[in-house]
């Protein structure tokens, strides 16, 4: 089973699906391998103009697959795949339009952040369990989430790990609008062939352009909130409670 789903770019739309709903879209190195290629294929394809991120199932994705954060890795360290996942969404010249419907689970929330447009159904929820799993907050999320939500705010989803509901997003400016499920597809679609009907050189350095004013600063904070991480997940708090989930 391929663990992205992509149809043939229509009117400069490719729509890229997250396909592993047995695990709930739960990124395993296979998952976020296929996602990196595929982002860096559809950069080289001149008649790729926008990508539409969304996922199979109910839930967008569980994030970062607990099995591969308790196996030691054959090479590199546990958090290099999310890490590369994000700073191929930051690089992509093409903009980046997430359709989310159902939870979206730790990378699978923090990934949402570097999206040009995100729109959600009205069952989504962002989920940011790091504490609870003796982890801590990655993707930049420190910084991005309090800038937009205010500290508290920040503090009440990253820390104490309480959902981030459809409309709470949507105020925090975090998620651009929430539509019930059933109007999810339409909605992306006619958000995605507006920004293909633009001039793609013109949206793509818009883009590149509003990430350089963020760029270096954001960059070397997602390696240090990684170094954290993978720090903590040495530690025997983490080890337990990703234990415990395995075995529940
Ligand atoms: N890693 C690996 N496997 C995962 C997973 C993850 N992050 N999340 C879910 N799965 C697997 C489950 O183990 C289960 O597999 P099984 O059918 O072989 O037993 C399957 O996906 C379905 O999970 P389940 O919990 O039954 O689905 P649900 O719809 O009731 O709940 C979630 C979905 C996402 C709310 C729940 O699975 C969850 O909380 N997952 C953990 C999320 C998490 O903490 N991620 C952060 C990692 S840093």
């Amino acid at each position: 089973m391929n663990a992205i789903l992509a149809t043939e770019p229509e009117a400069g739309v490719l729509s890229l699906c997250l396909n592993r709903p047995e695990k709930r879209n739960a990124f395993d190195r296979e998952l976020y391998a296929a996602l990196i290629e595929a982002l860096e294929r559809a950069d080289r394809d001149a008649e790729v103009r926008v990508l539409l991120l969304s996922a199979t199932g109910d839930c967008f994705s569980a994030g970062n697959d607990i099995v591969d954060f308790l196996a030691e890795p054959a090479q590199g360290r546990r958090t290099d795949p999310p890490l590369a996942l994000l700073r191929a969404m930051r690089s992509c010249r093409k903009p980046i339009i997430a359709q989310v419907d159902g939870k979206a689970v730790g990378i699978g929330a923090t990934l949402l952040l570097h999206c040009d447009l995100v729109y959600a159904s009205d069952r989504a929820a962002l989920v940011f369990p790091f504490v609870a799993l003796g982890l801590s907050p990655e993707g930049g999320s420190t910084q991005l989430l309090p800038q937009l939500a205010g500290h508290i705010k920040a503090f009440e989803w990253l820390v104490l790990g309480e959902p981030c509901r459809a409309e709470a997003a949507a105020q925090a400016g975090l998620v651009n609008a929430v539509v019930p499920a059933h109007r999810l597809d339409e909605t992306c679609l006619n958000a995605a062939k507006r920004l293909a009907a633009l001039d793609p050189e013109a949206v793509q350095r818009s883009r590149a352009q509003l990430q350089r004013a963020s760029g270096l600063e954001l960059d070397t904070l997602m390696q240090a909130e990684m170094d954290q991480f993978e720090q903590l997940l040495e530690r025997e708090a983490a080890q337990q409670a990703l234990q415990a989930f395995v075995r529940r």
